[in-house]
């Protein structure tokens, strides 16, 4: 049997992964510090639906399919709880077993401060962005090179920090032709937000851990995610993943979905000539999955631009409108000052064929898979607040 270990494993995206690797046979253990719950506590923000914690929703997992995953709670900026993870010191909040799994093959890191937002909410929140993010990075660095380096890091990164260059953004590298030489470097990035430059700064550390010390890495740029329907959690309510349409950590499309439903105007930034690269969760899930079957050799750091489609604001607001009317929801678009600061006409032309040539099979935004979310939307639509949908954090 194979092991895994999720960081993040409370997480939007960590909790599905777990279940998605737990249900095809691979020992999981999720480990997360709440984190993110706990901001969401200071501010007073409520997802969609409450989820449970992860010793619940674990316990249930397991009742229902008799698959076991395993819960740490520690905050891994401590390099010595991540250390931990890694020897039979390590303390399981839930586990059928409480016998020390061994050293992962495979270790998923989401633990990081995921919103741009909150990154430049105040002092406070950008200090704590930037020092999360790349402690968790360099202690999970350290630690692989301490017990075994041919553990595969899969590393969230994301297309962010790429920015919008003028040119073709190529699938992680670029070859550089300088005064009749030729070297290849990481593609030039130039985030706008601190939490996108804290991204950068990972995977400089990681591409240097790569060289120095031969570790094995794939960095995934991925762009927003959307949806919360992916199939093995669908077999109980009480399993689905969060959903946040706040201003704070709602990604555009789930933020737009809740808006539709509560007749609250689509909030377009600026012109919404914006275009970013998008992703369905299912396919996250399918992209982590190949990326754990196609490790790179050591000394080796694979990118791959995790998008499956681009889309402008603009585009995607007309794409939900159309929708929803079909449905009979009357969904209005309001354009308001844009609160960040970021082109709002550019060029935008990424390579993303990389996860398509180790086999995924893209699950476009079509209306249909709109209308189910919408629908999906509107079963807790008593539940949201609009207060929390936009109140114009500036960068
Ligand atoms: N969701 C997206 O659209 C998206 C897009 C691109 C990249 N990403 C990246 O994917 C990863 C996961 O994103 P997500 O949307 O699931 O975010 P999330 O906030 O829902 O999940 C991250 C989890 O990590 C935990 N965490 C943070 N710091 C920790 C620490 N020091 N110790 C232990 N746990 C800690 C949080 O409590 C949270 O549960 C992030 O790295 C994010 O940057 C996400």
């Amino acid at each position: 049997m194979k092991s895994i270990l999720i960081l993040g494993g409370d997480g939007y995206l960590g909790w599905p992964t777990a279940v998605f690797f737990s249900k095809r046979g691979y020992s999981v253990t999720v480990v997360d510090s709440y984190f993110k719950r706990n901001i969401c506590k200071n501010h007073n923000i409520n997802t969609l639906y409450p989820t449970l914690d992860l010793v619940e929703k674990s316990k249930i997992w397991y009742d229902l399919t008799g698959y076991e995953i395993k819960v740490v709670i520690c905050d891994l900026r401590n390099h010595e709880e991540m250390r931990k993870l890694f020897t039979s010191s390590i303390k399981y909040n839930f586990a059928i077993d409480h016998k020390f799994t061994g050293i992962p093959e495979t270790v998923i890191h989401y633990a990081e401060q995921p919103s741009a937002p909150y990154s430049v909410y105040d002092y406070k929140s950008a200090n704590f962005t930037l020092i999360n993010n790349l402690s968790v990075t360099n202690n999970l660095s350290w630690t692989i090179k301490e017990f075994d380096k041919n553990i595969h890091i899969i590393k969230l990164g994301t297309m962010g920090e790429y920015g919008t260059p003028n040119i073709d953004i190529e699938e992680g590298w670029i070859d550089i032709n300088h005064k009749g030489r030729t070297d290849k470097f990481l593609f030039p990035r130039q985030a706008s937000s601190l939490y996108h430059t804290t991204k950068i700064m990972d995977t400089d550390l990681l591409w240097y851990y790569v060289r120095t010390w031969n570790l094995k890495v794939t960095d995934l740029m991925q762009g927003p995610v959307y949806g919360n329907i992916t199939t093995d959690t669908e077999i109980d309510d009480r399993l689905k993943t969060s959903f946040h349409y706040d201003e704070i950590f709602g990604t555009i499309i789930n933020r737009f979905l809740v808006q539709a439903v509560v007749d609250f105007p689509l909030t377009v930034y600026g012109k919404g000539d914006q275009i970013r690269g998008y992703i369905n969760i299912s396919d996250t899930l399918q992209c982590i999955y190949a990326s754990e079957k196609n490790p790179p050799k050591n000394g080796e750091l694979k990118i791959f631009n995790q998008i499956v489609e681009t889309f402008s604001v603009n585009q995607i607001a007309d794409m939900i409108a159309k929708a929803g009317n079909e449905m009979g929801i009357k969904v209005k678009i309001k354009k308001i000052d844009n609160p960040r600061k970021e082109k709002e006409k550019h060029y935008y032309n990424p390579v993303y064929k990389g996860l398509k040539e180790i086999g995924i099979k893209p699950k476009l935004m079509t209306n249909e898979i709109i209308k189910k979310m919408i629908h999906e939307v509107l079963k807790y639509k008593n539940n949201i607040n609009k207060d929390k949908i936009f109140n114009g954090i500036k960068w």
